[in-house]
């Protein structure tokens, strides 16, 4: 069995958002992520997955929960040198890499800004080289950087957001829709890269996305939430085969196929909540339905569930 690099436990993110309204963004989420393995987070805009990995990596204290990174709780009170180490194993690479790349700095200075935190080199020399490693290391060059972000295209971006996290030498990335602003053509490349940098790096990935169709080539299992909670988790293979929650079959029933005579037939479910019809106080929790294979549902659900389902 892999070991596990992250906990997560009960983790709740509310927002207050004027009295007496709550976002319940994120509402008693509980999974692991196990060493070198992408874990995929999908759901409808909205339901958490940003704050889920914001939450995570620190960017927002939570509001109830623990995340333990290597069995250390990354929350509660801690000393600045214990921050610092946190913030270079975790990483994050976001959506708009434009949005998240200064456009009055040099790619090189951008790379190199978590080198310069935490005193990764010694001499401006070693620093340069380093810079220029990085970029050979996503598929640039290095005479990429003394460019500035405006000069590349959105996918050679993402490879300078790539970069500049990978230049701390992190354990862990947090990609969030890392490919959803890119064309078509382009997300397989960053893709690709980021597999590759997987194996080359040994990384564990938390790989954010909103429907089901790209996430599946990347991760090993794959979370689905739903107005801020998990509501199944599964290795991707046999999520996709036996989906069980009627919330995955709606997201995966919402996949474009790629046959044009059953793209025209293909059928989409919508998801309608209340059929669930949870009594008060029912007790819902995630429960296996087969190894490693978890659907949020009731006692009774989780009953039929089984009768259901197809080994
Ligand atoms: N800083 C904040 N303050 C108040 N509410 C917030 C904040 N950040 C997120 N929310 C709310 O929390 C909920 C979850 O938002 P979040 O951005 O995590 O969703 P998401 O799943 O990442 O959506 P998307 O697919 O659109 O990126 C939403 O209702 C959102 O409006
Ligand atoms: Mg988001």
């Amino acid at each position: 069995m892999a070991e596990k690099l992250l906990e997560i436990k009960n983790l709740k993110q509310h927002f207050n958002v004027g009295k007496p309204n709550q976002v319940k963004a994120v509402d008693g989420i509980s999974f692991d992520i196990y060493k070198g393995e992408t874990l995929g987070l999908v759901g409808e805009s909205g339901c958490g997955k940003s704050t889920t990995g914001r939450t995570i990596i620190r960017l927002y204290d939570a509001t109830d929960g623990e995340v333990l990174f290597e069995g250390e709780n990354v929350h509660g009170k801690k000393s600045r040198s214990d921050l610092k180490k946190f913030n270079r194993k975790m990483q994050m690479i976001f959506q708009d890499p434009y949005a998240s790349l200064n456009p009055r700095m040099t790619v090189g200075d951008i790379i190199a800004e978590g080198i310069d935190i935490h005193g990764l080199s010694k001499t401006r020399k070693d620093r340069m080289e380093k810079v220029h490693e990085l970029l050979k290391t996503v598929g640039l060059n290095k005479e990429h950087a003394n460019r500035y972000p405006h000069e590349f295209s959105g996918g050679q971006r993402q490879r300078i957001g790539i970069a500049r996290a990978l230049a701390v030498e992190p354990e862990f990335i947090i990609a969030d829709e890392p490919i959803s602003a890119l064309d078509v053509s382009i997300q397989a490349q960053v893709v690709n890269l980021m597999k590759k940098l997987q194996r080359d790096k040994q990384l564990t990935y938390l790989f954010i996305a909103h429907d089901l169709s790209m996430v599946k080539y990347i991760s090993d299992r794959i979370g689905v939430m739903y107005f801020g909670k998990l509501v199944e988790l599964a290795p991707s293979e046999e999520l996709y085969k036996n989906p069980i929650h009627p919330y995955t079959q709606s997201l995966l029933s919402a996949i474009p196929l790629p046959d044009p005579e059953s793209e025209r037939t293909r059928k989409r479910t919508a998801y309608n909540p209340s059929i669930h019809n949870y009594a008060e106080g029912e007790n819902l929790e995630m429960r296996e339905i087969s190894p490693g294979h978890f659907v949020y549902c009731s006692e009774k659900e989780f009953k039929q569930y089984q009768s259901i389902y197809k080994k």
